[in-house]
């Protein structure tokens, strides 16, 4: 198995958005992305955030955007989020019926282009899309909400992507998303995943900068035993 250095994204769905200029800034220093939870209220029955809100907070901190669109037809919205300055924009492979031209169209727009599968979605129809893509986002709890417990079968995903990347040396992150805490982020990583997001195992924590650095040294030790 070939596994770049973890990337840790905290998820800003659990943090205080009264104040979310400082919850981000709390973990500058210490998390590699910013995962920003976008709901829409049809694709999921949650309702989060949209563009304004990530127009402001780019003006607020220097980390990168792992912008996560939870909604119907990114086609329309998703260069957006590119156009505003999203490092990364994912979209749901649910909700788009041609995932390779939405990746070239986020691609043009100088973003990197990730494509998301769902709780109840297989894997192998999208693994040959794969080279389009510059990230992964392994969903390991139903999209739509923070707090789930992770679910440990949904990483047979994990190491079905991880196998087909390695085989093809294809250059993509391997993202997990949903229930990523201490006691679960050691087998995301030994499955094969290397980018992590964490909402309530970060902003829950006494101390979230101390939150990632734990959970970094914990994918870390366990990519290290694979
Ligand atoms: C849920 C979101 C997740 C969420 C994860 O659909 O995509 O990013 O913030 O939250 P935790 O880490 O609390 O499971
Ligand atoms: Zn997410």
């Amino acid at each position: 198995m070939t596994v770049p250095p973890s990337i840790i994204a905290p998820s800003i769905l659990a943090a205080d958005f009264a104040r979310l200029a400082e919850e981000v800034r709390a973990v500058e220093g210490a998390a590699d992305w910013l995962h920003v939870d976008v709901m829409d209220n049809h694709f999921v029955p949650n309702l989060t955030i949209g563009l304004p809100v990530v127009q402001s907070l780019r003006a607020a901190t220097e980390l990168p955007f792992d912008v996560h669109l939870m909604i119907t037809d990114p086609r329309r919205w998703a260069p957006g989020y590119a156009d505003a300055g999203a490092h990364n924009v994912t979209f749901h492979a649910e909700a788009c019926d041609d995932p390779v031209s939405l990746a070239k169209d986020l691609r043009a727009a100088g973003a990197k282009a990730g494509l998301a599968i769902d709780r109840d979605t297989p894997i192998e129809p999208y693994l040959e899309l794969l080279p389009s893509f510059d990230t992964l986002l392994i969903m390991t709890i139903k999209a739509g909400f923070g707090g789930q417990r992770f679910i440990p079968g949904l990483l047979d995903k994990v190491r079905a992507a991880r196998r087909h990347v390695d085989a093809g040396h294809l250059e993509l992150r391997i993202e997990v998303d949903g229930g990523i805490a201490a006691d679960t982020i050691e087998q995301a990583a030994a499955a094969g995943a290397d980018a992590f997001v964490a909402g309530t195992a970060v902003y829950g924590a006494e101390d979230p900068a101390e939150a990632v650095r734990r959970l970094r040294g914990l994918a870390e030790r366990a990519t290290a035993g694979a």
